[in-house]
């Protein structure tokens, strides 16, 4: 069986705005496990990551495939933005590039870019 082609790592060591105690990227992971169809699986693996540089923005998430740009994402409510999360990563898959026009970016998408970057070259 082959590799779903995106990936979206979930910081799973930012602790909560209003609770230190709390790690909101665990929920996130967990939702995003339980909500993915199988049909989405076929496309779209959820892997924990620790720490993408931006601590101050959790739930944070980047989302990468070979050839493709790489976004990196914040401010996810690990409630509220599960689907808009699984909808930003069908259409991040079905890009050809992975750019998203803004239009076409589900809400949670829209408000919480931090960075898109290029695909590395190839070589
Ligand atoms: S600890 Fe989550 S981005 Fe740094």
């Amino acid at each position: 069986m082959s590799q779903p082609e995106t990936t979206v790592y979930v910081c799973t060591v930012c602790r909560a705005k209003d609770d230190p105690e709390v790690r909101p990227g665990h929920a996130l992971l967990e939702a995003l496990g339980a909500r993915l169809t199988a049909e989405d699986r076929a496309i779209v693996a959820a892997e924990p990551v620790e720490c993408l540089g931006v601590c101050s923005r959790p739930c944070t998430v980047a989302m990468a495939a070979r050839g493709k740009w790489t976004y990196v994402l914040g401010d996810f409510d690990n409630v509220a933005d599960v689907d808009d999360l699984i909808e930003a990563a069908r259409r991040y898959t079905a890009s050809e590039t992975g750019l998203v026009p803004k239009k076409d970016r589900p809400d949670a998408m829209r408000k919480g870019i931090i960075s898109r970057t290029p695909p590395a070259p190839k070589g």
